[in-house]
This record gives structure tokens, sequence and C-alpha cells, in this order.
């Protein structure tokens, strides 16, 4: 049984075989905590074998009265306190924001959508494997268009939820180059048990060489993901893209229009954003419904995207 336990502390995807600077923060830990929790064991233990099998006879009030004081509220305050002021006082420094390379990695059903954004050059988009410089802190935008994923790479650091409509941060180091093995955390669905990735940790060099060889894709604006994701295509045409309804009035070439709404606003980011949240306040009975429960910012995404049809 032991073999077995201890086999899963090394590897490519062991928390306890940290290849990072965060990770082996957080393997650090994990063993100070272990201390604690067997010295207390031993201690609890020791005093309940003492009681129930080596003393006997009456004990003395005086004598029980100081265990209890010092044993159950003393030590446990002190020593808590102390492993909660360590734990805590980890966190600041693993908040500190990257250095300069930063992925957006989104949770998909059931695979990673993966997208280099560095600091001085075009956006690159891959998927399931994810390539890092050694010795640089790296940030990671972590998000999902629809359920909720886990971003863990235990070798590494990590895990960070990823919830739709949010973004959280993580920023790993790797300190060691070489292949790990990353894998979703939270319940996703039927295939969450089948969402693995790999992560490389090359030398920086090497790295950047890799990325400049990448062929740059153009990331999908923001708000042309909006729009496909909220169906507005089943109503409105935009020429080549895949929006092909016939019920709402053709948007292809929608930033050349003067106005928003046959006439009614001016043809504005502002104007076309709040046409699209209160269809039902500017346009009554008509027959396109009120995108209220979008956010402002999204709305607005959409209505630049849409200004940029030309
Ligand atoms: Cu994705 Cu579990």
């Amino acid at each position: 049984m032991a073999a077995g336990a201890l086999g899963a502390c090394s590897g490519i995807q062991s928390a306890l075989d940290p290849a990072g600077h965060e990770a082996r923060e957080v393997a650090t830990l994990f063993w100070v905590m272990l201390v604690g929790a067997a010295v207390v064991w031993t201690a609890v233990i020791g005093v309940a074998v003492y009681a129930s099998r080596l003393k006997s006879g009456p004990y003395d009030d005086a004598v029980g009265h100081r265990v209890i004081l010092w044993g159950g509220v003393a030590f446990p305050t002190v020593v808590l306190a102390g492993l909660l002021v360590y734990g805590l006082g980890l966190m600041p420094k693993l908040r500190e924001p990257g250095e300069g390379l930063r992925i957006d990695i989104s949770g998909e059903q059931f695979w990673w959508r993966v997208t280099y954004r560095p600091k001085d050059g075009a956006a690159v988009a891959s998927a399931n494997e994810i390539r890092i410089p050694v010795g640089e802190r790296v940030e990671f935008a972590l998000t999902s268009p629809d359920v909720i994923h886990a971003f863990w790479i235990p070798s590494l650091g990590g895990k960070v939820d990823m919830i739709p409509g949010r973004e959280n941060r993580l920023v790993l180091k790797a300190e060691k180059p070489g292949a790990y093995r990353g894998a979703c955390t939270e319940f996703c669905g039927a295939s969450h048990a089948l969402m693995a990735f790999s992560v490389v940790a090359m030398e920086k060099p090497a790295f950047e060489a890799w990325l400049r060889a990448q062929p740059v894709v153009p990331p999908k604006a923001k708000g042309q993901d909006l729009f496909a994701r909220h169906g507005c295509g089943a109503c409105h045409r935009v020429s080549g893209r895949d929006a092909k309804g016939e019920v709402g009035p053709d948007l292809t070439r929608f930033g050349e229009r003067a106005t928003v709404g046959a006439g009614l606003l001016p043809n504005t980011p502002e104007n076309v954003a709040r046409f699209i949240r209160e269809t039902d306040v500017l346009k009554p009975k008509s027959k396109m419904p009120a995108y209220g429960a979008l956010s402002n910012e999204d709305a607005r995404e959409i209505a630049h995207w849409l200004g940029s049809l030309r």
C-alpha cells in the first residue's frame, strides 16, 4: 500500500514533485502542515493512551484543569494560529501580476482553447497543449463559455476555477524545463475525466523562437463571438458569417449606416448597445426581444463589432 501511495509522489503530474515556484510553495506548505498535524496527533493519541491504558486510579482535579487549559486551549490556539499565519502569508506573493506573456485559456466541453498574447506581437491560437518559457512569471487568464471547469497543473501550480462570465487570473513560474500534465478538476459533464492537457516548459530563447514561428491567427472579435453565442444570427444576416436570419434587418454593412432602429437613434456604439438591451422600451412591440440580461459591457462589444462591419 505504501509503495502504491508513494508512487504517486513523483512524475509529471504530482503536486509533491514541484517543477515551478508556486507549486514549490504549496508543497512546502503541505509538508509544514503535515508535520504540524503529526505532532498534534502524536500528542493527542499519547495522552489518550496514557489515560486509558497506563494510568490507574483517580485523577487530581487541579492537574486535570491544567491539562485542559494548556493542552486543550492554549496549545491548539498557538499551533493553529501559527499555521494559519504561515499559510496566509504565502498568498500575497502568489497573487502578484505576471511579467509579460499572457495566455488566455478557455475551458470548453471537453478541451482547452489556448491563445497566447505576447506583450509585443500578435496573438497566437492553439489548443490542448500549452508552452511556456522557464523562469518567467506567466499570467493565465482563465474563463469558460458555458460550464465551470478548473485548471490545475499539479507540478506547476493551480488550481483555479474557470467560471462563465468571469476571468480568473493565475500566475505560474516554471523552474525546470520539461513536459507536465494538467487536468480539469471540476466536474463539467460526461467527459470531465477526458480533458487533460500538457504543459511544455521551454528555455526562453527556444520558446520565443517557437512562438515567432507560429502562424498568427487573427483572434475573433469578442463582439462577434457574443453575437454568435446569443443567437443573433438566427434573425439577422451578416454576409460571409454564420448569420443567415431573415426576420430582422441585414447587418452586413451596418457600420456604414447613419442610424440604428430605422431612423431611431444615431449609429453610435452607445446607442446600439442601448438598442440591444432596451428594444422593448425603444421600439415597443417589435419582433426583437430585449437582451436586458446582457451586461452593458457585452452589449457594447457587440455594438463595436457591428460598427466595424463596412
Ligand atoms: Cu472540464 Cu471537468
